[in-house]
């Protein structure tokens, strides 16, 4: 880093000498944090183009070759040989667990996946047709209100419980959310299931009848889980990271995190993709969709397609599209004429020269919702399952930010258009 020729500016006659820093990998980045006290002036980048908010050691990203890694290691790794509990742990705390780590580490998150019993009226007070992320919203910021005990975020120790009950917490508050909107029972998590089966178990289990989870059905929730787990500095983690660096306690965060993410452009997109899919209906009927994506006059867009970051294959839609193939062969349902349709459209939307000169290719939504469906599931728990999956990714980037020496309140500036000094004109005179 420090052998770094710096970048020059010139500015208003001025020129400035700019430290360049090199990441482990991927792009330099000119340091900036002097521009202003040095240049007097800002820069202007909205949408965070080209700016690197923050370090960060957790998750990297090649958005050229497509590639995802977590901690350093390839995502297809992480989807094949491991599990997202252990996905979490490392995550958090930037290791793979020895046995003994993932033992103690997955007897602290299954002993906190009750919420307070008093929750449950919380959720009462909600419509039953709220969606479910709205639920979500108001709950999981409730949840400051409920835990009193890990909310001082300079206590290591409260930052480390309300880490562990945000993981445990998140499957039961969807679940809860899902059973509310159905206007069935609200069903307890069960401690001898593991993470993804107890979520599927609290989901479509109801106290009149046994309910055996189906082991497959439930590798394929943990792998969505896992696919979903980070994904660097994405909108809705740099919320979590805005709203924490003033200070706002982890479940306040958190929520925030979930309402970003509720967006179409977002986590909103699995919902969004599906519907467009079954919108489509039939392979007949892809062209003129196709259509309706180019024409700049139409706000349409093709939902899963296209990323900020990949302008390759998101190598998350690959191993989506594997196992949406799976789970609908579990079930017996392989000509599912959803499927078929996203299959054809992906293959036109590949070799056609607008998506191709623009590097628009599916992205994690284009495939997940076709699975979710399948498992039975309706289109508005998709978001709130990327929701309660991403938390890790959320409490990880938290945490990582409060320990950062160089943390200090986000505050972006501004490019003023308005209008120049002026005085009040009273009302008659106007
Ligand atoms: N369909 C049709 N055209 C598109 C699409 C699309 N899905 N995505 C981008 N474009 C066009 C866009 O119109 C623009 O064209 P032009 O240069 O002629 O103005 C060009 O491609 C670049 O698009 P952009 O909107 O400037 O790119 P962005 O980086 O700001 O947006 C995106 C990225 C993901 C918001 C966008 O691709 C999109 O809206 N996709 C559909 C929604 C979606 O699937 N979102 C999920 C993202 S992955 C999971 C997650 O992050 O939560």
């Amino acid at each position: 880093m420090a052998d770094n020729k710096p970048a020059t500016l010139t500015v208003h006659d001025k020129t400035l000498e700019l430290p360049v820093m090199s990441p482990t990998v991927g792009p330099d980045v000119v340091d900036i944090t002097k521009l202003y006290g040095q240049g007097g002036v800002f820069t202007f980048d909205p949408g965070f183009t080209s700016t690197a908010a923050c370090k960060s050691a957790i998750t990297y990203i090649d958005g050229d070759v497509g590639e995802l890694w977590y901690r350093g290691y390839p995502i297809e790794q992480l989807a094949d040989k491991s599990h997202y509990l252990e996905v979490c742990y490392l995550l958090i705390y930037g290791e793979l667990p020895s046995k003994a780590q993932m033992e103690d580490f997955e007897y602290r998150v299954t002993h906190h996946t009750m919420v307070h019993e008093q929750m449950q009226y919380f959720f009462r007070g909600f419509r039953r047709d709220s969606h479910p992320m709205a639920t979500m919203v108001g709950v999981v910021g409730a949840l400051s209100a409920f835990y009193h005990d890990s909310l001082d975020i300079s206590d290591p120790w409260h930052r480390e419980v309300a880490s562990i009950r945000l993981i445990a917490k998140l499957p039961t508050i969807a679940a809860m959310a899902y059973k509310y909107s159905l206007g069935q029972p609200f069903v307890y998590p069960r401690n001898e299931l593991d993470y993804a089966s107890n979520f599927l178990h609290m989901c479509f289990s109801v106290p009149a009848e046994q309910y055996t989870v189906d082991p497959a059905l439930a590798r394929a929730m943990d792998r969505i889980f896992t696919l979903h787990a980070d994904h660097e500095q994405n909108a809705s983690t740099s919320t979590v990271r805005l709203a924490g660096s003033s200070g706002a306690n982890p479940f306040a965060c958190i929520a925030a995190g979930i309402a970003c993410l509720w967006g179409p452009a977002h986590g909103g997109a699995n919902q969004a993709a599906l519907e467009m899919l079954e919108q489509i209906g039939t392979v007949d009927r892809i062209p003129e969709f196709i259509a309706r994506a180019k024409d700049k006059d139409d706000p349409f867009r093709l939902m899963g397609f296209g990323h900020r970051v990949y302008k390759n294959f998101d190598p998350r839609a690959k191993i989506m599209k594997e196992s949406a193939d799976e789970v609908l062969g579990i079930l017996g349902i392989e000509n599912n004429p959803t499927l078929q349709v996203a299959k054809e459209l992906e293959r036109i939307a590949l070799e056609d020269e607008y998506f191709v000169s623009k590097k628009l290719y599916p992205n994690v939504d284009f495939y997940s919702g076709i699975i979710l469906s399948a498992m039975g599931f309706p289109t508005s728990m998709f978001t709130p399952i990327f929701a309660l999956s991403r938390t890790v990714g959320w409490i990880s980037q938290w945490t990582e930010m409060l320990a950062d020496p160089d943390n200090k309140i986000g505050r972006p500036r501004q490019l003023y258009i308005g209008s120049n000094r002026r005085d009040y004109v009273e009302v008659g005179d106007r």
